[in-house]
């Protein structure tokens, strides 16, 4: 054990889950983002389109706009709603939205991450997302570049992809407050579905997406956003199960990103509301009631080297490390974006924004 650098939350050390102690060795950056906007833009797959095709949540930098296409995203930010300052990359994922039985949607608010293992901040981001960066590797990782962004998941898929079957999954908090099983997320399918929870959730839903942890050492992005990284060899990475090697195609080892989202379902527990054909009523912004078209958005911006400096920093766990820069959550919420679209984000709507994802 070699906690000692566990400088932010010492006295918590001991109620740490089994999982995040045997992290020993690696740097697990775990730190909370507040949202910067909920826009209906998506820079990454449908630049300069006003509006995109669905709804997003979006955290980090203030940069984000709907043509950030190239280039390196810390300059043009000059605020970011996370933990450490000097990231000003976005982050975004598909709002949440319950269909009530009369056919009516409305949004799904996140909230922060669960109090029991998180800093101060963390459990405040409440409308944003849990971001990871973790050395799932052996070896050097080498940190994202100026310009970097990718895409993991696919809004278009309806069935389990086996593929991401350690890398996207859902879990079912069974008790008030996050209660319930606090295991590594996507170890266990009895735990963990890659499907949205079928059955009402008491304490809400958890969402963890993770994303490749190969590069191809050349492109900062692809056609699909998704060619120029890779799975390791033996198959996808988890953050626990340290990674194979990386393919000949895909030499480079770049961090284990991980993001982790919360909705709180609970204002719709009640399975009078639900739709009367028993259906899941928990549909994503692109009108997936499964879950398993689940995907996330990555655009890096963190200043000069201040990343790499936390890859090559061993033993940093959670959201503080070394001397890279943090600042508070009041701080970080007085970062924003003004909206560009405008959609009624939080009143009853007859439709989703965008309507349903044609299939
Ligand atoms: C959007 O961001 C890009 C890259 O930072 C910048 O060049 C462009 O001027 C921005 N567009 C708007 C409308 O702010
Ligand atoms: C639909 O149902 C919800 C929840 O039961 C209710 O709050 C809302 O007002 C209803 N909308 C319409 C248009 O009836």
């Amino acid at each position: 054990m070699r906690w000692t650098t566990f400088v932010i939350l010492p006295t918590l050390a001991t109620a740490l889950p089994q999982w995040l102690k045997r992290q020993g060795g690696t740097t697990m950056l775990r730190f909370g983002c507040a949202q910067v906007v909920i826009d209906r833009l998506d820079p990454l797959v449908n630049p300069g389109q006003i509006p995109s095709p669905h709804v997003h949540q979006i955290v980090g930098g203030n940069a984000f706009n709907a043509s950030m296409t190239t280039g390196d995203v810390s300059g043009g930010a000059s605020c970011t709603t996370c933990r450490f300052s000097d990231d000003f990359s976005n982050y975004w994922t598909a709002n949440l939205y319950f269909k009530a039985r009369n056919g009516s949607y409305k949004r799904v608010k996140q909230l922060g991450a669960a109090r029991q293992f998180n800093d101060d901040f963390s459990t405040k981001i409440d409308g944003g997302v849990l971001v990871y960066y973790v050395s799932a590797q052996p070896g050097k990782i080498t940190a994202f570049k100026p310009g970097f962004r990718m895409l993991v998941g696919d809004p278009a898929r309806r069935t389990a992809d086996p593929a991401l079957k350690r890398h996207n999954c859902f879990r079912c908090y069974t008790g008030p407050n996050f209660g319930g099983d606090t295991s590594a997320p996507c170890m266990d399918n009895k735990i963990d579905t890659q499907n949205l929870p079928k059955d009402v959730c008491k304490g809400g839903i958890r969402s963890n997406i993770q994303f490749p942890t190969c590069w191809d050492g050349k492109n900062l992005d692809s056609p699909d956003h998704k060619s120029h990284v890779a799975h390791p060899t033996s198959g996808p990475a988890n953050f626990l199960s340290l990674g194979g090697s990386c393919p000949s195609t895909h030499p480079i080892r770049i961090p284990q990103l991980m993001y982790e989202v919360v909705w709180d379902t609970t204002p719709f527990n009640n399975k009078a509301e639900w739709p009367a054909d028993g259906s899941q009523p928990f549909y994503f912004s692109y009108g997936d009631n499964t879950g398993y078209g689940q995907h996330a958005d990555y655009v890096f911006g963190w200043k000069g080297d201040s990343l790499q400096k936390g890859m090559d920093a061993s033993n940093c766990m959670g959201a503080s490390c070394k001397d890279m820069k943090v600042q508070t959550i009041d701080q970080a919420k007085k970062c924003s974006v003004k909206t560009t679209v405008k959609e009624d984000n939080d009143g009853w709507i007859s439709q989703l924004p965008g309507g349903e994802m044609p299939m």
